[in-house]
């Protein structure tokens, strides 16, 4: 069982698509998989189908606010061994509401593993999608994750923020999480027609070496349809750009699994 958060501070950038798909093709292959919605917006939460209008307490922020626990509210969605964690913009509240709490940025890792030591529930991967901050709530999925996932914009800006976010994990790993690692950087939004694209390619190859995976996900309609519909592009449209590109970074990140569990 892995705990991993896809993360970065900049908005936009494909972290929720790529939870999504990638959690989609993982329980195709029989992996068991729980999605955590850590983001106020909830679009993980609509992608999967799902409202984010209900009550609260049934979302994340009742884990973290004391009121739950995860098995209380843990769904199923309409995808066989796709489970998820949803939210709702009521979680903007909690930095304020648990300013008072010195060890907050615990709660979520001790919650999760709580759960994962106790409970019969045998998921293979957790996935935590992160909000685009900086914030509590990405400090309290760093603390509570084993490794990061980084989806990274082929655009202009996109390597800046990467420098702050680099930081960041560094600063966790020194002084909250010792054994954070980054699983992979995900460049997303490709455009071969544009020069940008493969400039940012090969500066983040260069920089990153091989912990960019060498798939790449390209910029493809179908995949910003799919959300409207409350399903994973590989149900939408499984032959599209887009759902291939997810399914190769897929086969990609388990031979990476692979080789880290055979050279453990
Ligand atoms: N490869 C792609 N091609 C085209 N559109 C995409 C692609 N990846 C994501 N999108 C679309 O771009 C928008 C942003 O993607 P997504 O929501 O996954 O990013 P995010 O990093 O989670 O955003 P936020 O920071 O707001 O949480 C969405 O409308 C999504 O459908
Ligand atoms: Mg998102």
């Amino acid at each position: 069982m892995k705990i991993i958060s896809i993360i970065n501070q900049k908005g936009g950038v494909g972290k929720t698509t790529t939870v999504i798909n990638l959690a989609s093709a993982l329980s195709q292959l029989g992996k068991k998989i729980l999605i955590i919605d850590l983001d106020p917006q909830g679009n993980a939460t609509t992608g999967l189908g799902i409202s984010n209008m209900e009550s609260s307490e049934q979302t994340i922020y009742g884990i973290l606010n004391g009121a739950k626990e995860i098995s209380d509210v843990i769904r199923k969605t309409k995808f066989q061994n796709l489970d998820l964690i949803t939210s709702n913009v009521d979680l903007s509240g909690i930095e304020v509401e648990t300013a008072g709490d010195n060890d907050r940025a615990f709660i979520l890792s001790i919650k999760l593993s709580a759960y994962l030591n106790d409970s019969s529930a045998s998921y293979d991967y957790v996935l935590i999608d992160c909000p685009p901050s900086l914030s509590l709530l990405t400090v309290m999925a760093l603390v509570a994750s084993n490794s990061l996932l980084v989806p990274l914009q082929t655009e202009f800006f996109a390597l800046e923020g990467l420098t702050q976010l680099m930081k960041t994990i560094e600063r966790i790993k020194i002084r909250l999480n010792p054994k954070l690692n980054i699983q992979g950087i995900l460049l997303t939004m490709y455009d071969r027609r544009n020069k940008l694209s493969s400039q940012v390619e090969s500066e983040a190859r260069n920089y990153f070496k091989n912990k960019v995976y060498q798939t790449v996900i390209p910029r493809n309609v179908r995949l910003s349809e799919a959300p409207s519909h409350g399903v994973p592009v590989l149900v939408y449209d499984k032959n599209c750009p887009g759902s291939k590109s997810y399914y190769n970074f897929t086969n990609e990140f388990i031979n990476q699994e692979n080789k880290i569990g055979s050279a453990a």
